[in-house]
This record gives structure tokens, sequence and C-alpha cells, in this order.
């Protein structure tokens, strides 16, 4: 896809990859709409990339994502894009895990994505594109409830592919190695782990940007 003239909606964009992609795609000329939860943060980048519009939402609410293709499209005059940028890392043996601990991942990792390419997978155009950035799946100790959450919304994307081809428009399971965004430093479920080097966020958002240059 041509990035300069997309409308391009970007939601998490208050969270390090997030924000470098909208920053990548504005930089080549992409308008872009971003949501996020932090208001603080995300009125600065609104401000950051010319007065941008913007819209806070919390992932736990799955009707406020399911608005906010919807919201986009009307704001942008058109969708052509959505990337999906929201997670929250989450660590623990499955028998110390809670069960509202790890639906809160569920929901958070899963749901949201889902629900926010739900409302949107309607008015995007035909030859655009629906991203989520999924991740690691390894079978690793303590990351049972974690790795089920994005293996939940990897699957369910490569359904919607096949639903959406006769519109050709492409849907991405984006899967970046370990970033050194701090995200691991900040879990949802479970102690943070020791930092632990990982591949520079700013690399990781401007691959994003060429796979959907490639999309
Ligand atoms: N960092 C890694 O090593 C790594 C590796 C593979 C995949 N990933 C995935 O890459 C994506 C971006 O991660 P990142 O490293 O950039 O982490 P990040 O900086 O922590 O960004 C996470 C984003 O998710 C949002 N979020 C979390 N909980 C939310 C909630 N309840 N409601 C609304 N928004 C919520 C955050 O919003 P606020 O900041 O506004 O609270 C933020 O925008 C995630 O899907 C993550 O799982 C990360």
């Amino acid at each position: 896809m041509e990035i300069s003239g997309a409308r391009v909606l970007v939601v998490g964009a208050t969270g390090v990859l997030g924000g470098l992609t909208a920053c990548a795609l504005a930089e080549r000329g992409a308008e872009v709409a971003l949501a996020g939860r932090n208001p603080v943060r995300l009125a600065a980048l609104a401000q950051d990339l010319g007065d941008c519009p913007a819209r806070s939402f919390e992932a736990c609410d799955l009707d406020q994502c399911t608005a906010l293709g919807p919201w986009a499209q009307r704001v942008l005059s058109g969708l052509d894009g959505v990337l999906v940028a929201v997670g929250a890392a989450g660590f623990g043996a499955v028998e110390d895990v809670s069960n509202a601990a790890a639906g809160h991942l569920l929901t958070v990792n899963a749901l949201c994505p889902m629900a926010v390419l739900r409302g949107a997978a309607p008015v995007v155009a035909d030859k655009g594109f629906l991203l989520a950035v999924t991740g690691d799946q390894a079978e690793r100790p303590g990351t049972a409830d974690y790795a089920a959450s994005k293996a939940a919304l990897s699957g369910w994307l490569g359904v919607l592919a096949g639903e959406l081809a006769p519109r050709s428009v492409a849907v991405v399971d984006f899967r970046p190695p370990h970033l050194d965004t701090g995200c691991t430093e900040r879990p949802l479920i479970g102690r943070p782990l020791t930092p632990q080097p990982g591949a520079d966020p700013l690399d990781t958002a401007l691959a994003l940007v060429e796979r959907i240059t490639a999309a």
C-alpha cells in the first residue's frame, strides 16, 4: 500500500511501538487518527502530529474498541488501514495465575484487538489493511496465559484474512521479537522480568511500516 495519503487508525498509539509507528507513518505522509488509553500521552502525540484526531479508550470496554474504526472513518473521511499495538505482558506459573487475571490478559491482548478489527472490517476500504501486533508464542514456563492470548489473536487473524480476501483487504499478523520497550518490566500480572536486551523499537516500527507498504 502507498503510505502517502493513506488514512490510518493507530490503536495503542500511547505505547512505545504504537507511538513510533504513528510518527513513522505521519512522516511518510499518512493521515493518522490515534487511539490510546493514557490521555496525557495521547494529547501530546496528537499535538506533535499536527493536531491529528485522537480518542481515548479502555481495552476492557469492548464496545468502545469496536467503535474506533467507524469513528476513524468518519474523522478521516475514509479508512485505508488499522494498526493495533495494544498489549500487555503477564507472567506466572499456570497454578499461580487467577482466573480473573488470565481473563484480563486475554481481554487486553486478544478480545480488544479483535473488537477493534471487528468494528473496522466493514468500514475499511477495499485493498486496505488490518494489522495487529501479536508476538512471541514460544512455550516458555511462566508465559502460558500470555502465549495463549497472543495465539488466540493469531488464529483469529488467520480466519479473518480468508473472510476479507475477496475484498483484497490484507490482514497482517505482525510478530516482533522481544523489544527494548520496557513492556516486560510493567506486566499486567506477575512480577516484572529482569530487563533483557531486545530489538530496537524504532527499527521494529520501521519494519512494521515496510510490512504495510508491502501489503
Ligand atoms: N515489548 C516487547 O518485547 C514485545 C514483543 C512482542 C510483541 N509485543 C507487542 O507489541 C505491542 C506493543 O507493545 P510495546 O512494547 O510498545 O508496549 P507498551 O509501550 O507497553 O504499549 C502497550 C500499549 O497497550 C496499551 N494498553 C495496555 N493496556 C490497555 C488497556 N487496558 N486499555 C487500553 N490500552 C491499553 C497501552 O496504553 P497506555 O500506554 O495508554 O496505557 C499502550 O498503548 C503489544 O501488543 C505487545 O504485546 C511487544
